[in-house]
């Protein structure tokens, strides 16, 4: 239980979902925790102070717009004054946007794009500058999708955004390497969590999720966290530019018919 002894790690998006999951696990594993939540919503906002203070570890909350360049940086300045250092970062906020691509209007798409693509790139480059500074190595991790690859109808921004991330991880993951900086992207397929609470509560569209699933069913946040715990620790020291899907098979495409 201390894959992550004395580690400090910062969550992006990480009042519910798949960031919510992994900051527990993190904390539980012996990691300090800093929860990012993005400012605006009440229910975030008081969402991540509860889960700070169930975490037996010392962790705090961050507000920041991921998609905002002086909220970013004054998150990374915060978390580095508070815990000395940066060693992890795993850049998990993201949105979704359902919308036929011959109706999606330039705000959608600019939203979608600065939250999941420019969020990371933003993210992701002050917490290597802290750690590059710092020196002894860091971990990056992007949690992006099973659309980083396969095409998903009416989401384009989504799959434009995620297949972007698949990119910059590579060309970071090299860029990084003489730094020691892990760059890896985790790809989750359906899980349950709030960004599939309409699917979940629609028992056909939720059928028809599931059939695309080998494993038959919706996966947990905790087990994405799983993998998280991997690549943030020391047992992935020589794993870097690589994705791990997290998808019970959903990108084998098996469907029969
Ligand atoms: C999306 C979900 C979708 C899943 C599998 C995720 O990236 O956020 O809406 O169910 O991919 O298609």
């Amino acid at each position: 239980m201390d894959r992550l002894k004395d580690k400090v790690a910062l969550v992006t998006g990480a009042s519910s979902g798949i960031g919510k999951s992994i900051a527990t696990r993190f904390a539980q594993e012996g990691a300090h925790v800093a929860v990012n939540y993005r400012p605006g919503s009440a229910k975030d906002h008081d969402a991540a102070l509860a889960e700070v203070a169930s975490f037996n570890a010392t962790a705090t909350a961050v507000e920041a717009d991921v998609s905002k360049r002086e909220d970013v940086e004054r998150m990374i300045a915060q978390v580095v004054e508070k815990f000395g250092r940066l060693d992890i970062c795993v850049n998990n906020a993201g949105i979704e946007i359902k919308r036929p691509f011959l109706e999606v209007s330039d705000d959608e798409w600019n939203k979608v794009v600065a939250v999941n693509l420019y969020g990371c790139f933003v993210v992701s480059q002050a917490a290597a500058r802290a750690m590059v500074k710092r020196g002894g190595g860091g971990k990056l991790i992007f949690i992006s999708s099973v659309h980083e690859d396969i095409p998903f109808p009416e989401y384009t921004a989504y799959c434009a955004s995620k297949g972007g991330v698949r990119m910059m991880m590579r060309n970071l993951a090299m860029e990084l390497a003489p730094y020691r900086v892990n760059c890896n992207n985790i790809a989750p397929g359906a899980i349950a969590t709030p960004i599939n609470q309409s699917v979940l509560e629609d028992p056909q569209a939720k059928q028809n999720a599931i059939s695309e699933i080998p494993w038959g069913r919706f996966g947990t946040p905790e087990e994405v966290a799983s993998v998280a715990v991997f690549l943030a620790s020391d047992e992935s020291e020589y794993v870097t530019g690589s994705t791990y899907y997290v998808d019970g098979g959903l990108t084998q495409q098996v469907t029969a018919y």
